[in-house]
């Protein structure tokens, strides 16, 4: 069998989380190891396509208490023919909602069979102090331990079933997207919030490369002109800190989820 580590990862999070299970996995099956990262709009150019005899771990973050949107024609473009999928989602330390259950069903309707799924804490994409440096090693741990226990049910022939109705999560009518509120409690609306850029940046051009969506300028990558999924991966990335929000609603929405999702969260496995 052939394991597959596949992620959209633009913080780096939900990478280390997917290529740690991987890892488990692939060491306790003895089993060749493939890494699909498709952060980047040109690795989602083509189709992903498994067969039966490859385990693939798919792991995204969490955005809105779902699956990032934006991914969803790709996601769902994806064929997974019979092989043996485990769903991984990394969120905040506010909560990953239905994003598990989600990602569960779209590898089902791509052909795949669910053998496990795995929500991990990690620091959130526009903050420092949620989740902060997670996941840490004992996260990483976990997560190797995860893959081992899923390789060991793939061994026993023990997993031919799928998980996805034990996943917690609202089935797909009732899903709704998480809304930022303000002070007094109305919905904010950040989707057309882009960041700015300080006099410090250098144009080394790291953030127009990494930017998911390819919506900074190739020029001048003070001019965003794309769309903005708030991933915060030129925040994070840029070596100048030259990358920043200043929209009230959206820093109200950061300082309210920093007062109230400060306590350590647990990873949640299924299998
Ligand atoms: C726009 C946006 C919305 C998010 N929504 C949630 C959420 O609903 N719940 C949560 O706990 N974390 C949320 N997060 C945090 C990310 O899921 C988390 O930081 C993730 O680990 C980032 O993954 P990455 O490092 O692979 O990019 C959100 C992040 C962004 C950018």
């Amino acid at each position: 069998m052939r394991v597959f580590s596949v992620y959209f990862s633009p913080t780096g999070n939900t990478k280390t989380i997917v290529l740690a299970v991987g890892k488990g996995l692939s060491e306790k099956m003895s089993c060749s190891f493939y890494e699909k990262n498709f952060t980047l709009l040109k690795d989602r150019e083509e189709v992903f396509s498994f067969d039966k005899d490859d385990i693939v771990i798919l792991g995204t973050p969490v955005i809105a208490g779902r699956v990032p949107n934006l991914l969803l024609p790709f996601l769902q473009s994806m064929r997974f023919n019979k092989s043996l999928v485990v769903p991984v989602v990394t969120f905040g330390n506010r909560s990953y909602d239905d994003a598990l259950r989600e990602l569960a069903d779209i590898c089902e309707d791509g052909g795949g069979i669910v053998i496990g799924a795995g929500a991990f804490p990690a620091e959130h994409s526009f903050s420092t102090i949620l989740a902060s440096d997670r996941p840490d090693d004992n996260d990483i741990s976990c997560a190797i331990e995860f893959g081992k226990k899923l390789g060991n049910m793939v061994e026993k022939n023990d997993c031919f079933h799928s998980v996805s109705d034990s996943i917690k999560g609202r089935d797909r009518y009732t899903r709704e997207y998480y809304k930022p509120v303000d002070s007094r409690g109305n919905h904010i609306d950040i989707r057309k919030v882009k960041p700015k850029t300080k006099d410090s940046c250098d144009y080394c051009m790291w953030c127009v490369e990494h930017c998911p969506l390819e919506s900074i300028d190739k020029k001048d990558p003070k001019l965003i002109a794309g769309i903005c999924m708030k991933c915060c991966s030129c925040i994070k990335g840029c070596h100048r800190n030259a990358k920043f929000f200043d929209d009230e609603g959206f820093l109200h929405h950061k300082r309210d989820l920093e007062e109230k999702f400060i306590s350590r969260k647990d990873i949640e496995l299924f299998y």
